[in-house]
């Protein structure tokens, strides 16, 4: 009992993704890093526990973000008039292939990781680049920021500009490198097996890569039906494959680990069906999808199959890190969807929304992203003082944190139990 950790705030959460749940003035006892129950009162039993009381302030899940081009950080906000093929040749490429140098790479992932403490993002699942050495520069400076990751070295060993393109053996032999090394150092920090997108890998590649995936039971993630001129691209590459999907699930890519899938935009029946079946998450990333021009995913109907959505940054296709501005733009590109439909796709709600980016993205990282019993205490303590009146209602004042907030509302992060404070990298 003594070593239970009380905190005292306005408990919000999404249990489900209907509905918030409130415990205005509750307490949420944690132990060994995991939430034990949440309680109006303190009893008896744990009187001698120390308590941290953050009066009126929200306490809220922290932030899953589900797809992140870590290199790609430098490149914040350019190039966002250009279409994503020719946006990826111009600037994500270039950029990327910077990451060769060790020093620059150390320079901009200790950045990029402060960023991403500052916005309140717990978990993440990040792209590296082709290359080894700066990929595992990006996961032991995660695993010193105390936030949980997923790390990706990427494989690229075709259509791609010779200056970022590996060679088929090398890049198998790099991915297992890392596997072996990283899949059992970190109990946050892990490895991810990464095929940039099917253009970007020859079938030996995302052959050698579920294999390691399958040895090593590393999870997967990448790309999928993003773009119409892509997946044309795709079709001829593939022309014996049913779809995109199943490309990746030829190769034990889809779902025989843990998989993480970015943009479905234009995914069939047939690919949600295996989705559904093979328990990959979709990952919304309306940031990116807008400033890439690449289209609207249809989020309700995949909420309506039963698959589970996360959302995504997507940097630098997405522009802003902090996840609550993807919560509000999924809101108002799901209304553009609904009106474009003829009122078919219901618009989503704030608690689904909120789900998708706490529960929903959450699954992946094992049980993450909620206050219920036994989930992994990951949370953020939100000042929504200079927003306006924090005399009113618990859900609206999240409503107008996940709008019109910022950074500046977040005085504390706590992630698996853990309060972590600015990584000093
Ligand atoms: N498809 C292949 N690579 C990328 C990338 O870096 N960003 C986005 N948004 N889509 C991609
Ligand atoms: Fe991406």
């Amino acid at each position: 009992m003594n070593d239970t950790k009380i905190l005292k705030g306005n408990i919000i959460f999404t249990k489900n993704p209907k509905e918030f749940t409130v415990i205005k003035n509750g307490y949420v006892f944690i132990e060994s890093g995991k939430v034990k129950k949440i309680d109006i009162k303190i009893s008896q039993e744990y009187k001698d526990c120390t308590v941290i009381d953050y009066g009126n302030k929200l306490i809220i899940p922290g932030f899953v973000d589900l797809h992140f081009h870590a290199p790609q950080y430098a490149n914040l906000g350019l190039g966002m008039d250009k279409q994503l093929l020719e946006w990826l040749e111009e600037y994500a490429f270039p950029e990327e292939a910077k990451f060769k140098d060790k020093e620059y790479a150390t320079k901009i992932y200790k950045k990029v990781i402060k960023e991403i403490w500052r916005q309140g993002t717990t978990r993440i699942a990040v792209f590296g680049s082709i290359h080894k050495e700066a990929t595992k520069i990006l996961l032991d400076l995660f695993i010193k920021s105390g936030i949980g990751a997923f790390v990706g070295k990427v494989n690229m060993d075709r259509n791609s500009p010779d200056f970022l393109r590996e060679e088929s053996e090398q890049s198998i032999k790099d991915t297992e490198e890392i596997a072996a090394e990283y899949f059992n150092k970190s109990k946050l920090v892990k490895p991810i097996i990464t095929p940039r997108f099917v253009p970007s890998c020859t079938s030996e590649v995302m052959k050698g890569i579920g294999d390691i995936s399958r040895k090593y039971n590393i999870p997967v993630q990448s790309h999928l039906s993003e773009n119409i001129s892509e997946i044309e691209w795709v079709k001829e590459l593939y022309p014996e494959s049913l779809d995109y999907a199943d490309v990746y699930n030829q190769f034990g890519l889809f779902g025989q680990q843990p998989t993480v899938m970015s943009h479905c935009i234009y995914s069939t029946d047939r690919e949600m069906e295996l989705m559904r079946t093979n328990g990959v998450i979709a990952v919304h990333c309306p940031n990116s999808n807008l400033n890439v021009a690449t289209g609207i995913m249809p989020v309700r109907n995949f909420i309506e199959k039963g698959i589970t959505v996360g959302l995504g940054s997507d940097i630098s296709g997405g522009h802003k890190i902090s996840i609550a501005n993807v919560m509000n733009v999924s809101v108002q590109m799901s209304k553009v969807k609904w009106l474009q439909s003829n009122k078919k796709y219901t618009p989503l709600s704030t608690s689904e929304v909120f789900y998708m980016g706490t529960k929903g993205g959450g699954e992946f990282f094992g049980k993450v992203g909620s206050f219920e019993e036994g989930y992994e205490f990951d949370a953020l303590i939100i000042d929504d003082s200079s927003l306006g009146e924090v005399n009113r209602d618990i859900e609206e004042r999240l409503q107008r944190f996940i709008y019109i907030g910022d950074d500046r509302n977040i005085v504390a992060r706590y992630v698996a139990g853990n309060k972590i404070d600015e990584p000093e990298l």
